[in-house]
């Protein structure tokens, strides 16, 4: 497989393609947008912004990153290597995009694995989140992605240019990744099952709220079908008391938990989790 450039990104404001200079990226009505020195593209203009500083905080990104490297989690990014390479037809110029790609774990190990896949594939790789703290880490993972600065609702890339989105854990936006995906281009939504993280939920709200938020039905995206349902499930040891906080601090439990929640489950010393994660493939459906 090539790894080639993403030639695809367009500008947030007029939607044109960006074309790359030495230090910037421009567009034909000249809105310019500097490349930082770690390589990424900030495309997220002002207006597009709900707070000062959208998506995950330097906290969760750091906590993220060491959780993730211990490789607790790594049937997950198996699970997606697999689906992708399966999706990938020999032969053709490929993008792919990974929407809220967070800190860049997953999709720097799906870059990794299609990388040792002896084909001809041209693959381009875009990896984009609202949270500069986690693009600016995500660039520390991998050299071979596009990484950007922006948002699911408008992502900055040029209509039907992509043929995989990834979006994992995140926020899905069908209008916006409807815009950009390929007729029969694929979304891969991967998602916690109910029984995911059940031991921490249970002791951060003792009453309520045990279940995880199911995931979205299939019948809710209209303009896709479903072509494929897998899950996966697994239990876990944390057996220190810095990985359980690395974990509480990663997921939205932290956030959304009440004072007595959150203290009980920083202090436990050991906890046994289950992880419980459905990975559902869309394909847009061709007009
Ligand atoms: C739970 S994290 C998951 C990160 C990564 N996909 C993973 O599984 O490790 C959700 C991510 O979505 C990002 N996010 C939230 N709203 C977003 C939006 N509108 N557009 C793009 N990214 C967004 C957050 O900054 C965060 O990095």
């Amino acid at each position: 497989m090539n790894i080639i450039k993403a030639h695809n990104l367009a500008c947030p404001i007029d939607g044109k393609s960006l074309q790359q200079t030495d230090k910037q990226f421009v567009c034909k009505n000249g809105h310019t947008y500097d490349i930082a020195r770690q390589g990424y593209v900030n495309l997220l203009p002002v207006q597009y912004k709900r707070s000062k500083h959208p998506g995950d905080s330097k906290a969760m990104v750091v906590a993220r990153t060491r959780f993730l490297d211990t490789g607790i989690y790594q049937p997950i990014a198996t699970k997606v290597n697999e689906i992708v390479s399966a999706l990938i037809i020999n032969d053709k110029d490929v993008c792919i995009l990974d929407a809220g790609c967070g800190e860049g774990y997953y999709f720097s190990s799906l870059v990794t694995f299609l990388s040792d896949r002896a084909n001809s594939n041209n693959v381009s790789f875009v990896g984009l989140d609202i949270s500069k703290d986690a693009i600016i880490q995500s660039t520390k993972r991998s050299k071979q992605i596009s990484w950007v600065v922006g948002t699911n609702r408008q992502p900055p890339m040029l209509d039907e240019s992509v043929d995989i989105i990834l979006c994992m854990f995140g926020f899905l936006s069908i209008e916006g990744f409807n815009k950009i995906l390929k007729p029969g281009g694929k979304i891969i939504l991967v998602d916690p099952c109910p029984e995911h993280l059940k031991e921490l939920r249970e002791i951060i709200y003792p009453e309520v709220n045990k279940v995880e938020p199911t995931a979205l039905a299939p019948s809710d995206i209209a303009g896709f079908y479903l072509l494929q349902s897998e899950t996966i499930q697994f239990r876990e040891k944390l057996d220190n008391n810095e990985l359980v906080n690395q974990l509480l601090v990663m997921t939205p439990h932290f956030y959304r938990a009440s004072k007595e929640g959150r203290e009980a489950a920083c202090n436990l010393e050991v906890l046994d989790i289950t992880v419980d994660v459905t990975f559902n493939v869309f394909e847009k459906v061709t007009s």
